[in-house]
């Protein structure tokens, strides 16, 4: 038997390259709070923002993803967090439209974006902070509500992709996106296809995930508050927090390559590896 050969029991994961759009932090700070991660009296510092959101771009493309870049614009600090900036799928843009009023001109910034790069753009009716809250499992939509999207949202989903959309309640107001509590290792699906934070979802929530993915992750408080689940899956290479330790450990048991990396300077406004990634599908 070689090294690379994998220990009996463990799953094989596959890889699948992805097309991801991102935007560089070069306007990044804290100057408003709208999530309990944020201290706008507190300094923050752009050029180490903008070095860590570097690394996580090299990976990317060291993993073979094909990365997008849209500008980032002055005045729209959180704009480095790609994944609010709509949901693409399908060919179809359905786009953003922000819950708080400091982000609201990022939704047709990113809009005009998609265009330009040949997407149908679906304009927003509900309020909705795009792959931040929506993410796809096998042909599944996994839709979060209960701090930025409003569940109305969820059936302009269903319109637009006429795919299943199962919507899943946040009460914990640090875990406001779905993505922050909920992470996709294998977007082919299956019952170990997903990690998640229990108690970040309400009891019909953690109800539908134990149903449906019966041999998920369940994460710790510790890796959870370092955003340990605001991570980005090719399928095998798992790109997370490097400060969630137990999380590297529990992918590794299940076949998968935990990708550490220190974006402690985007924390500083919520967000972490998957905040910064949007996915495009054609
Ligand atoms: N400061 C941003 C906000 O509160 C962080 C967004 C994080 N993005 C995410 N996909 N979770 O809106």
């Amino acid at each position: 038997m070689t090294l690379t050969q994998p220990a009996a029991g463990i799953p094989v994961r596959t890889a699948t390259a992805r097309t991801v759009l991102m935007c560089r932090p070069e306007h990044f700070t804290v100057s408003y709070r709208i999530n309990p991660w944020m201290h706008p009296e507190a300094p923050t510092d752009t050029s180490l923002a903008l070095r860590q959101w570097e690394v996580l771009y090299r990976t990317y493309l060291d993993l073979g993803f094909d990365v997008h870049l849209v500008d980032p614009i002055a005045g729209l600090p959180d704009m480095v967090y790609a994944a609010n900036g709509g949901y693409v799928l399908d060919g179809v843009a359905y786009g953003a439209r922000f819950q708080f009023d400091e982000r609201g001109p990022e939704g047709p910034a990113y809009m005009d974006w998609f265009r330009a790069d040949g997407f149908e753009v679906r304009e927003p009716v509900s309020t909705n902070e795009g792959e931040g809250d929506f993410l796809l499992v096998g042909e599944t939509i996994y839709a979060g509500t209960g701090f930025r999207s409003d569940a109305a949202s969820h059936d302009e989903l269903r319109r637009i992709y006429g795919r299943e959309v199962v919507t899943l309640k946040l009460v914990d107001p640090s875990f406001y996106h779905l993505d922050t509590a909920f992470a996709v290792l294998d977007s082919r699906g299956g019952p170990d296809s997903v990690a998640y934070l229990p108690k970040a979802f309400d009891d019909a929530s953690r109800a539908i995930l134990e149903e449906r993915f019966p041999q998920a992750i369940h994460v710790n408080d510790e890796d959870a508050a370092v955003l340990g689940l605001n991570s980005f899956s090719d399928g095998r290479n798992v790109v997370i927090a490097a400060r969630a330790v137990d999380f590297e450990r529990q992918l590794r048991e299940r076949g998968f390559t935990p990708i550490g990396v220190d974006l402690s300077e985007l924390l500083l406004g919520g967000g972490g590896v998957k905040c910064c990634t949007l996915e495009l599908r054609r």
